[in-house]
């Protein structure tokens, strides 16, 4: 079936096809055909992707190694994988940076929904894999810097966020966006003896951050599936943003039109702010931010405004 695509946003070269669509295929297709042949009637964001790929079908297993996008190039090597797995901070499982890769066995990543809710036209609750099938899946070298004054350089896979936003068109209305990770006691052993926070963890973005090119949902990493202590099987990655805003394993994406509060900003509001962008100007009230620390090892390096990404994001910034 040919079919003429409006250019929303990419689609990916990868062969898919959504859950939706290879469960409903006859209604689907019949609903196709009456909007091939009437013109007046306009397919739109899901219905507009998924046509698109109808006729293909596959597994996540074809989206490694996604293409490369050279835009976004690195001041630095690569950090080596043995580190992003081994030194992560996902305090749902343990506080201890080096642990997190052993305590993750239990925590069970499949079958998993993404909520999408609030001001937004297409409230739904998404299969992960349905999602990331029909995304726009590219590799992205990023530089991610925590607040603690470490950092690294890592190759993301994942999907531009407004790639997300234009499929489930939020009202325009709606300014912020309050995400949510999961809430598993039973399989995140921090989540229990750690009950003084107030789990979930939950982030939020401005719509403005939410929609800026360099925001990405993220589901692989070093060319294949993210592991557990990476976020999966789908997390947030703000890269001139401190580390604790990139929120990971994520199940809902409220669209609101108040401020969410966040997860840091309410246990320590003096240390975290909303916006949380990196700058070295701006101490963290018990340490510098004026250098960080490459993990594994290497010398200390200056901290760069927005982490490098200034010609993306000042303009967001702006009084
Ligand atoms: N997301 C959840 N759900 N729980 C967390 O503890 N930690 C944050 C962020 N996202 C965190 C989270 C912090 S402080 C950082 S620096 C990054 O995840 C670390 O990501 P990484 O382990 O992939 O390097």
């Amino acid at each position: 079936m040919l079919i003429k695509i409006p250019r929303g946003w990419e689609i990916p070269e990868r062969e898919a096809t959504p859950e939706e669509i290879f469960t409903n295929r006859r209604q689907f297709v019949k609903k196709l055909g009456i909007a091939g042949i009437g013109a007046a009637v306009t397919l739109s964001g899901w219905d507009r992707v998924a046509a698109a790929i109808l006729d293909h079908r596959g597994d996540n297993d074809k989206i490694y190694p996604a293409k490369r996008n050279p835009k976004y190039v690195l001041d630095r090597p690569l950090t080596d994988e043995s580190a992003t797995a081994h030194y992560n901070n996902f305090y749902e499982f343990t506080t201890d940076k080096e642990r997190v890769a052993d305590l993750v066995e239990k925590f069970q990543i499949r079958p998993w929904t993404v909520e999408v809710t609030g001001m937004v036209a297409k409230p739904k609750t998404y299969g992960v894999d349905e999602l990331i099938r029909v995304m726009p899946v590219e590799e992205r070298l990023y530089r991610h810097r925590c607040v603690e004054a470490w950092s690294m350089a890592v190759p993301w896979t994942g999907l531009p966020m407004k790639a997300f936003i234009d499929l489930v068109q939020p009202s325009s209305s709606a300014k912020f966006v309050r995400m949510v990770s999961f809430n598993k006691p039973e399989q995140a052993p921090g989540m229990r003896t750690q009950s003084w926070y107030p789990w979930p963890y939950y982030e939020g973005l401005r719509m403005d951050e939410a929609m800026n090119e360099l925001t990405m949902l993220v589901i692989g990493i070093y060319g294949h599936e993210l592991p557990k202590q990476n976020g999966a099987p789908i997390r947030l990655v703000t890269p001139w943003k401190y580390g604790y805003k990139s929120i990971k394993s994520i199940v809902k994406i409220e669209f609101t039109d108040k401020q969410p509060p966040t997860f840091w900003n309410d246990i320590a509001p003096n240390e975290y702010d909303f916006l949380s962008n990196v700058n070295p100007k701006v101490p963290h009230p018990r340490w510098s931010q004026a250098t960080e620390q490459p993990i594994p090892g290497g010398p200390r390096r200056p901290t760069l405004l927005y982490n490098g990404y200034e010609e993306y994001v000042a303009h967001l910034y702006k009084v």
